[in-house]
């Protein structure tokens, strides 16, 4: 019997692998996605909300709701990543405008609105720095037990960062926001860049979904290839690590991934470590664990799921 869909909140920075993280969770019948909340990250917040109510256009999704978020960290200076995801966003691609609007409320009021109308209900996604939900937070601090979980896709502890030699872009950038999330006591699902950084999608995958034909995989086509370029730039990797669609993935498929239960904490005082996740794996301090770190990721399995979603849902839209 299928179960009933998970009620879930994107909070996003989009950015091309949140653009893919979007697709999937319309893709896939076991959610139900309640809210776009956007926040600054991967490129300012103006264009990641374009970006994201054109996603929406081009998927046929006028009814997901878009709220724009808060524009900067809360006491770090602007960080974006336009290398990685080109000058708008979205690498090579262009998107016709989406023919709607962004909502009228506030991302951080959406959050917490979704999350106590449906007590125990809300799954929220975070893929992009925390600013938006340590906000929420603050503002509503009865969140932190109303929300069913929060996946965050973010942090690196036993790896190199992808955005300096210790940190990972989405803490990095609200290292702040992010100690907020960590001491809030929210039931907390990490997935870090340990784990996604592996998850990648090739161009052999690229190819594949040519074959279907139609804007949506054109459109993955030309937002990859630039990714696909960034990645073997500057990682030497064959392909680009689809992060957030990891992410959202665990909120239907837990099985995919593998979990600990681990105290992790947040380096904000210095510039050399600022943003380093740190996880006591090995139970050294007497902390208590605060999040399940996904510490390994059935990532041949998922990218197969991914890809077949996104045939999928090419399929039922219009090819011209
Ligand atoms: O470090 C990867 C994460 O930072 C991803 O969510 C990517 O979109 C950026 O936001
Ligand atoms: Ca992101």
């Amino acid at each position: 019997m299928s179960r009933t869909p998970h009620k879930v909140v994107l909070d996003t920075d989009p950015g091309i692998d949140d653009a893919l993280a979007i697709l999937l969770a319309l893709a896939s019948p076991e959610i139900v996605l309640r809210a776009l909340t956007v926040t600054g990250g991967n490129c300012p917040l103006e264009d990641g909300v374009r970006n994201a109510l054109n996603v929406l256009a081009l998927a046929q999704a006028p009814h997901v709701p878009v709220h724009s978020g808060v524009a900067l960290p809360l006491l770090r200076p602007p960080f974006t990543a336009p290398e990685t995801h080109g000058d708008h966003g979205l690498g090579y691609a262009t998107l016709p405008a989406a023919p709607f609007g962004s909502a009228d409320e506030h991302a951080v009021d959406a959050i917490i609105r979704e999350i106590m109308a449906a007590p125990g209900e809300i799954v929220l996604v975070a893929v992009g720095p925390l600013t938006n939900v340590a906000l929420a937070i603050r503002r509503e601090p009865r969140i932190v037990q109303a929300v069913r979980d929060v996946i965050f896709m973010g942090g690196a502890f036993r790896v190199e960062g992808n955005t300096t030699p210790l940190a990972e872009f989405n803490v990095y950038v609200d290292p702040h926001a992010a100690q907020i999330v960590l001491q809030s006591g929210m039931p907390l699902t990490i997935i870090p860049w340990d784990i996604t950084r592996e998850v990648r999608l090739t161009q052999a995958h690229v190819d594949r979904l040519l074959r279907q034909g139609g804007p949506l995989v054109q459109f993955i086509a030309d937002a990859t290839r630039f990714y696909i370029e960034f990645h073997l730039n500057h990682f030497g990797y064959a392909g680009c690590s689809i992060n957030d669609p990891a992410a959202l993935a665990l909120v239907f498929m837990p099985e995919l991934a593998q979990t600990e239960e681990v105290f992790v904490a947040v380096d904000v005082m210095s510039d050399l470590s600022m943003g380093k996740t740190v996880g006591d794996f090995q139970r050294i301090t007497t902390h208590t664990p605060n999040a399940r770190v996904v510490t390994a990721f059935d990532s041949e399995r998922f990218v197969e799921l991914f890809v077949e979603r996104m045939e999928r849902l090419s399929r039922l839209l219009p090819l011209a």
